[in-house]
């Protein structure tokens, strides 16, 4: 019997919808309302006695949703789950690995506290590791990491011709290694300087020899879009067309749009591990084989 079933946070039916039908797993509905004050009403229908939850909910601009993804938790094992899994596609507080100035919240911590006191096992993609070697050295459950690189590197290879794939940091260059060896393309990685939220500066690769390509700008976040913004200048500057944008996590903080228009850049696509409107890479196929993995590890 297939003992999994999957259940959406709300806001994440469709993503699940599409997970349960990549794992061939039944799909169980959550009820889910706010009473007047705010507070929240959870209900799922259904005997869940020595099944496997998959409870999907993807994290992004995540306050809003810490409580009620516990809440739904305990109530999955409440009900009789025998283990209660998180499908985070977007795994947040992972960027504060470091207490950069003293009396700083170390948010990566705290939050990987909760989750692995909550559930059996995570299962995400492409975390930011770049401090933490791996989810282990914060998480205490077991994961699965599931990787955006050979969707990206697909969808630049159907839509960029003679491609470029540039890193906008050394941070990046994961990302853009793994993409650009899938398909043997050229690849550069850039460095950068960050002076605030919204205020990066980057510095141009050698770009010898790589005239008549497309640089395609490849990172695994895109929050005020002013990491992508000053690459595409500096490529500009270099003489480069205006790059083509592939990320992982399209998180498109609030004037992140226009940040990127200004710096005329016009086509961005990120994976749907967040809702955007640019998020046209579905992942749904690859995270199906990572929750196996995870539940069969189990036993
Ligand atoms: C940096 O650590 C990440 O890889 C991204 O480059 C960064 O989060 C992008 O942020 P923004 O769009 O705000 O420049």
């Amino acid at each position: 019997m297939n003992r999994a079933v999957v259940i959406a946070l709300p806001g994440n039916e469709a993503r699940a919808n599409r997970l349960a039908h990549a794992m061939q797993a039944e799909r169980i509905g959550l009820v889910y309302r706010r009473f007047p004050d705010g507070e929240s009403f959870l209900r799922i229908d259904a005997d869940l006695a020595d099944r496997d939850a998959v409870l999907v909910a993807t994290l992004d601009r995540p306050d809003p949703k810490i409580p009620r993804l516990l809440f739904a938790a305990d109530l999955a094992r409440d009900l009789g789950a025998r283990r209660v899994v998180l499908v985070a596609p977007y795994l947040p507080y992972m960027r504060q690995d470091h207490r950069f100035d003293p009396g700083e919240a170390l948010t990566s911590v705290s939050f990987a506290k909760r989750i692995s006191a909550t559930f059996d096992g995570l299962v995400t993609v492409d975390p930011h590791l770049h401090r933490y070697p791996t989810l282990d050295a914060v998480y205490t459950i077991p994961s699965e990491v599931v990787a955006a690189a050979p969707a990206l590197a697909e969808w630049i290879t159907a839509t960029v011709d003679r491609p470029l794939v540039v890193g906008p940091d050394e941070e990046s260059g994961q990302w853009v290694r793994a993409v650009a060896e899938a398909r043997g393309l050229p690849w550069r990685v850039m460095s950068k300087q960050r002076f605030g939220d919204h205020d990066v500066r980057i510095e141009a690769p050698d770009l010898d020899g790589l005239d008549g390509h497309h640089p395609v700008l490849v990172d695994d976040i895109l929050s005020s879009g002013a990491t992508l913004a000053d690459a595409a200048r500096v490529l500009a500057e270099a003489g480069l067309p205006i790059p083509a944008c592939a990320v992982v996590h399209g998180l498109f903080g609030e004037r992140a749009r226009d940040t990127l228009a200004a710096a005329g850049i016009e086509t961005v696509v990120c994976t749907d591990s967040v809702d955007a409107q640019e998020a046209r890479i579905d992942l749904a196929e690859r995270i199906a084989p990572a929750v196996r993995t995870l539940l069969d590890a189990g036993g």
